[in-house]
């Protein structure tokens, strides 16, 4: 079958061992399903599987793509839940010591078809499009666990995303927004903060700026280049949310602020089942649409690997069939 992935691993040239082209046709093992794949996102975890992080190198090559919708062999539509647990687990999957995304341990989703257990197939709301959906099973996941169910977060409070034109970023703005928080967020250039502002965002201010007053939330996934800045944000008592070190890690903790300050460093990983299904529901409820940025055909996907290395993200990059 056709499919988008990764060759081997390349540390310093990620892009050149992406390769289009065929790949097996996926067995399904009982109490699997098989997908046939719409659409599916584009996510920075892509690029580090290309780079060999977070993957053994024996697991090569490995068809790209952790999130997507499409339809069953019945011709039920449906989105994908990513995280795949030990069957044996108990309640939360993201704190299963043996889960896997897609595309660690079993094939992703950039192909025509793709297999998952029966549980990571979840039905589609019909006012999202296959390319919307797409969105849903990662970032997504990702943004509504840190906001709902890690940050504590009331309504009426004021939260700062670090990033403006991300798909995490744009997934915590659009989301914060629907909450009836007050959003602001730090954009790298005054486009990226435009697509902050036309999706909810309150304010937005450049990258390490002094805001008008701190926060009770911020909310990170760049690390190294913004860590300070968010932790000196924060009011006393306030949270930083962290599911990501796009930048690296962070070079000071700002330990002194951390304890005199009695500031809160949460940590956030994808999400469970359950919180994929609350957030379609509450996509539904509130009639939020995620911000696709590009939408391109499987065979071009390189053009979307090439504009996520170069910062050129308008919202979610999207592949669809
Ligand atoms: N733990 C999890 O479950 C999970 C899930 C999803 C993503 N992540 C992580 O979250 C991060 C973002 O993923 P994504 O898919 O949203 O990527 P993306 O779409 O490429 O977005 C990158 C974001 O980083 C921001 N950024 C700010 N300063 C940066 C800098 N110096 N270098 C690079 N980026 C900078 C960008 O802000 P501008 O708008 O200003 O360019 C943009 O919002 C990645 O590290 C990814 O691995 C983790």
């Amino acid at each position: 079958m056709f499919a988008v992935y990764a060759s081997t691993p390349n540390k310093e040239d990620p892009l050149a061992s992406l390769a289009v082209g065929e790949r097996p046709d996926p067995d399904v093992p009982e109490g699997w399903v098989r997908v046939a794949v719409r659409a599916a996102s584009l996510n920075m975890h892509d690029l580090w599987t290309l780079r060999g992080v977070g993957i053994k190198p024996e697991q090569f090559p490995m068809i790209l793509g952790c999130d997507g919708a499409g339809v069953l062999d019945d011709g039920t539509e449906v989105v994908l839940h990513s995280v795949i647990g030990d069957p044996a687990w108990r309640g939360d999957e993201t704190l299963d010591p043996k889960r896997t995304l897609l595309t660690e341990k079993h094939q992703g989703s950039f192909a025509e078809h793709v297999v998952v257990p029966a549980r990571n197939a979840l039905p589609k709301p019909d006012g999202l499009s296959f390319a919307e959906a797409a969105c849903m099973g990662t970032a997504w996941l990702t943004a509504y666990r840190m906001l709902f169910v890690k940050s504590g977060l009331q309504p009426g409070q004021t939260m700062l995303v670090q990033g403006a034109s991300g798909g995490v970023a744009t997934a915590l703005v659009q989301l914060g927004k629907a909450a009836g928080f007050r959003v602001w967020a730090t954009g790298r250039t005054e486009e990226k903060r435009a697509i902050a502002e036309r999706l909810g965002a309150h304010d937005t201010f450049e990258p390490g700026a002094r805001l008008p007053e701190r926060v009770d939330a911020v909310f990170e996934t760049v690390g190294k280049a913004t860590w300070s800045h968010s932790m000196k944000s924060l009011k006393p008592g306030g949270i930083v949310v962290i599911s990501g070190a796009t930048s690296g890690d962070a070079s000071s903790a700002e330990l002194q602020r951390l304890f005199f300050l009695q500031l809160r460093v949460a940590g956030s990983t994808m999400g469970t089942r359950d919180e994929l299904a609350d957030l379609l529901q509450f996509c539904a409820l509130r009639d939020v649409r995620p911000q696709i940025g590009a939408e391109l055909p499987f065979s071009d996907a390189k053009q979307g690997f090439e504009a996520m290395l170069n910062g050129q993200t308008a919202g979610k990059i999207v592949f669809t069939g």
